[in-house]
């Protein structure tokens, strides 16, 4: 993992190269441009042609001209800062710039630490598994910005931000050949030392003793051990008395068990499917690295999903940590297990809201692509309002699905108490079904198959892993911070 770095500059050095920031047409008098200058970026900017640079023999100056319409909320013009500044990343790297000084003319601090958080976020490349290759790397090292156009802290923040989507995004990318559930508890650790955070983890024989027998029959066909993690941040200053928890899928490798996955564009994608795993300890490792005054909790069960050896079979009976019976008619509904023993578990902590964040369904990722999150829950509709107003904020956008009683019908069981897979429809929501059986605080549920891993980039998300959650999680929690 590389972070490029932020250096608050007095002035910017003659030589650099630089980036203006202008969002009314009149700013673009002060930017010090000849008479011919002007005239061609004002023609550039009417005709909206990009990338608008100069090169002055080497020395480039890049042009962002983000006039904000109307009727733009003001959280889609923060996106739109943070894709320029993915644009201009490109360019940089493409020219080999190591150094590019920000020049704002549109005197708001916020839309330079939006450009900043667009050039952090994009400048990731996850290369441990390259050798001898150097050319590829990206260039640019360092972003400068005014010390008067700057917003010290909320670039720190950034900063903080952008480190911990990466470390999630490293944690997806590795392939289950090293990050196994054991090895996963260690990154977990590791996290925890750089930032503060406590980290308790559950072996085996303690799985054994808790009785969850949904992670343990998933891990049945696995030759590595299951582990449990506890993940808390409690803060003497915390506003909440009861403790937010956060519960994340962590599904090192899914490959569908004896309900085996086919391999092109499935099961070869499923290193990922710990994606809520690594969103959980990622925002643990945002929430203690920026000592935010919120007592958080995060629970993982980590293992793998496969056929192997004495792999549980369709037509088995689990007896979960709850005590409930679920008839397994499709291993490959793997993840609903897992999460039913740390939901269950979670009621010892008497919470406050607990949202678990999983890649549950292909049925949600054909719902809506990688646009945005489906989620669903019984936690009030004003903790639902103060979600999807930070999903906007920080771009991970949420959509909620029903969750209404009719729906409960689909997942019973002929002998248990239910079955783990619903009918042909409705797959996002017979999962979400699935679980709230055993919840019984204020829930929420996050479907993130879709946007955890994506094919092509998007702007300042890189092709596979995007770190999808931690950005939300911890805009949400700055919230209940304050
Ligand atoms: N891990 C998958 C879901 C998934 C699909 C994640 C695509 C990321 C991208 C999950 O365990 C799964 O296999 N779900 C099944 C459930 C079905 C068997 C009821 C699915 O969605 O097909
Ligand atoms: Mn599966
Ligand atoms: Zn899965």
């Amino acid at each position: 993992m590389f972070i490029t770095k932020i250096k608050l500059i007095k002035k910017i050095n003659p030589g650099v190269h630089q980036l203006f920031l202008f969002d009314k047409v009149t700013q673009l008098e002060q930017a010090g441009f000849t008479k011919e200058q002007l005239t061609y970026v004002k023609q550039a900017i009417e005709q909206k042609q990009k990338p608008l640079l100069f090169n002055h023999s080497g020395v480039f100056q890049f042009i962002v001209f983000n006039e904000p319409k109307k009727e733009d909320a003001p959280y889609k013009i923060s996106e739109q800062w943070r894709r320029e500044a993915s644009g201009i990343a490109n360019l940089c790297n493409q020219q080999k710039i190591e150094t590019l000084a920000i020049a704002d003319l549109t005197g708001n601090s916020g839309n330079v630490t939006d450009t900043v958080e667009g050039f952090l976020l994009s400048n990731y490349q996850f290369l441990k598994y390259r050798t001898g290759e150097k050319n590829g790397v990206n260039a640019l090292k360092t972003i400068e910005v005014l010390e008067k156009d700057a917003d010290k802290n909320a670039l720190k923040e950034t900063e903080i931000i952008a480190e911990a989507t990466f470390a999630a995004r490293d944690l997806v990318n590795e392939p289950l050949s090293y990050l196994t559930a054991e090895q996963l508890s260690q990154q977990i650790k590791s996290l925890g030392k750089k930032s503060g955070f406590r980290v308790e983890v559950f072996n085996k024989s303690k799985i054994k003793a808790l009785k969850m027998g949904g992670l343990l029959g998933v891990n049945l066909g696995s030759p590595n051990p299951p582990t449990f993690n506890i993940l808390e941040w409690k803060p003497k200053n915390a506003k909440n008395k009861k403790p937010f928890v956060l519960v994340g899928k962590g599904v090192v490798y899914d490959a569908g068990g004896l309900s085996l996955k086919p391999t092109p564009n499935s099961m070869d994608k499923m290193k990922c499917d710990m994606a809520g795993a690594a969103a959980v300890a990622g925002a643990l490792h945002a929430i203690a690295q920026a000592k935010l005054a919120v007592h958080v909790v995060g629970l993982i069960p980590a293992t793998e999903n496969r056929p192997g050896g004495n792999a549980y079979v369709p037509g088995d009976v689990l007896t979960m940590h709850s005590g409930n019976t679920v008839e397994v008619l499709n291993t490959d509904a793997e993840g609903r297990l897992i999460l039913a023993d740390a939901l269950s578990y979670a009621k010892k902590y008497k919470p406050e809201l607990v949202i678990d964040l999983a890649t549950l369904t292909g049925s949600a990722a054909a719902a809506i692509g990688s646009e945005g999150i489906v989620y669903m829950g019984t936690a009030d509709e004003s903790v639902k309002k103060n979600l999807e107003t930070s999903g906007n904020d920080v771009y991970e956008r949420l959509v909620e699905f029903p969750l209404w009683d009719e729906y409960d019908n689909y997942i019973k069981s002929d002998i248990a108490d239910m079955k783990n897979i619903g009918g042909a429809v409705a797959g996002a929501i017979t999962a979400g079904m699935f679980l709230k059986r055993f919840t019984d605080y204020p829930w929420l549920h996050l479907d993130i198959a879709g946007p955890a891993y994506i094919d092509k980039p998007e702007f300042y998300k890189p092709k596979n892993a995007t770190g999808i959650g931690v950005r939300l999680l911890f805009d949400f929690f700055k919230n209940k911070a304050i």
